[in-house]
């Protein structure tokens, strides 16, 4: 090919099509969405359409699209950053190590304190689980079956997340334990009771860190009972493990309060955050560890690091987007929301006799779907295939041809709008899933 002379294409998805992937996807059936326009919860697509995002972009876009203080911190970190280097000294590095100090969990500045920045979720947590194996010199790993962490090669092998099955048996030493409860079975399965058998059978000397999400995402919103983060601390503090929390898509205000395990009480060992770190705005993940691991590498080597590694631009992006949610009272307002999102969803499971069970914490919801009104089955079952898959992709296209961006996931509906979003915005939201779900359904009938 003539690199001067490229062939001239047509529409702009063509042109992205010939040279460039689209991720998760057949090639050939690539869905993707052209946005000309984002604004707040809003989206325009190419024809014209607007569409409400309860997707928040990718689940990262908690303070909205196109906010205006982002707009100016990029503008200004712009002007200051510099070409990184790893050990670099760079004030917005200090500020940001600083600010997740005070706000992640344990006193401000003494539960998890001290910091290592990387470029999203995935690379969080290799280095968290990096970590816990340098200080226990322990190999095994413990995660759920409903768990996504990350799609580097080590992560998805961690991760229950059918996405991981083309590359199972790559990663060596995990353990995956149930879910805090089974789809449909109102939490009446102790599952922690499970985990203990399993431990005392692989041996719990043998198992570096647990690490779960502090409430299970992409996987269907299971939001554990009262007393499950407890029982697991509890577990890790008798065997010496290491507990790790995985907030990268439920920190942020997403569940109402700034992480997802702030709801239990419980103080992790590490925790690891990306997405709404930045609210989207550039690439960063962060680990963040108790001082007790923190004094563990003072004289023994961190095999950890990498070139972008706290890099000036991406940590003023952090830090603006940390004072932005705390001066204008994002977490409270989702909260807030929270609350009538619960109760929108309860009105809608109520109206519809189609959706099987409904679930929220703050802005982050699941809508379970069932096979018919009588039939208790999936409306699409697990690791689904060919034409029962792509019943959930035409769902999802009728949503957005209707007004909603949400992800649908073999059965399951998952909300997670911006922060900002308004009660009225809700409103409509769950009004237009109400009526696509009616009409959908009812034709499949
Ligand atoms: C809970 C959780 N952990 C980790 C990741 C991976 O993050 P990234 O895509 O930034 O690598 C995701 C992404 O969706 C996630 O939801």
């Amino acid at each position: 090919m003539n690199l001067n002379n490229p062939p001239a294409l047509d529409s702009p998805l063509e042109r992205q099509r010939k040279h460039v992937f689209f991720p998760w996807s057949k090639q050939n059936s690539a869905k993707p969405f052209h946005i000309i326009e984002a604004k707040g919860v809003h989206l325009t697509l190419l024809d014209g359409s607007q569409v409400l995002d309860f997707n928040s972009s990718v689940f990262n876009a908690n303070l909205g699209h196109q906010h205006p203080g982002m707009q100016t911190a990029m503008i200004e970190a712009a002007k200051h950053a510099c070409v990184t280097h790893p050990a670099l000294i760079h004030e917005e590095k200090i500020k940001l190590g600083e600010n997740l100090a005070r706000i992640t969990p344990g006193k401000p500045y003494e539960g998890l304190v001290k910091s290592f920045f990387c470029l999203g979720g995935a690379e969080a947590n290799e280095n968290a689980i990096k970590m816990a194996r340098l200080v226990t010199g322990r190999q095994k790993i413990v995660t759920r079956y409903r768990s996504y962490h990350g799609a580097t090669l080590a992560m998805i092998g961690y991760s229950g997340d059918y996405r991981r099955i083309p590359f199972d048996g790559t990663v060596n030493g995990v353990i995956r334990i149930p879910d805090p409860y089974p789809r449909g079975s109102g939490q009446s399965i102790d599952t922690i009771r499970l985990l203990e058998e399993i431990l005392e059978i692989e041996g719990p000397e043998t198992v570096a860190c647990i690490l779960l999400e502090g409430v299970t995402g992409a996987n269907g919103v299971f939001i554990p009972p009262p007393d499950y983060w407890t029982r697991i601390r509890q577990i890790c503090d008798k065997y010496g493990i290491i507990l790790i929390a995985d907030e990268v898509m439920s920190g942020f205000g997403r569940t109402g309060k700034w992480f997802g395990i702030d709801h239990f009480g419980v103080e992790p060992d590490i925790m690891t955050m990306a997405k709404g770190l930045t609210a989207g705005y550039a690439p960063l993940g962060a680990v963040i560890v108790t001082d007790k691991i923190a004094q563990h590498f003072e004289n023994e080597t961190l095999w950890c690091g990498l070139t972008n590694y706290g890099h000036p631009f991406s940590c003023a992006i952090a830090n603006a987007a940390i004072s932005i949610y705390e001066q204008e009272n994002w977490i409270d307002n989702a909260a807030k929301r929270g609350d009538e999102l619960a109760q929108l969803l309860q009105a809608l499971k109520n109206n519809n006799a189609y959706v099987a069970e409904v679930r929220s914490i703050g802005l982050l919801a699941a809508i379970d779907l069932r096979k018919g009104p009588h039939d208790e089955r999936p409306y699409v079952s697990y690791r689904a295939q060919g034409e029962e898959a792509e019943k959930a992709q035409a769902l999802q296209s009728a949503l957005l041809s209707a007004g909603v961006y949400c992800t649908v996931r073999f059965g399951t509906l998952i909300l997670a709008p911006p922060l900002c979003v308004t009660a009225e915005e809700l409103k409509q939201g769950i009004d237009i899933i109400s009526s696509v779900l009616g009409k959908i359904l009812s034709s499949n009938a």
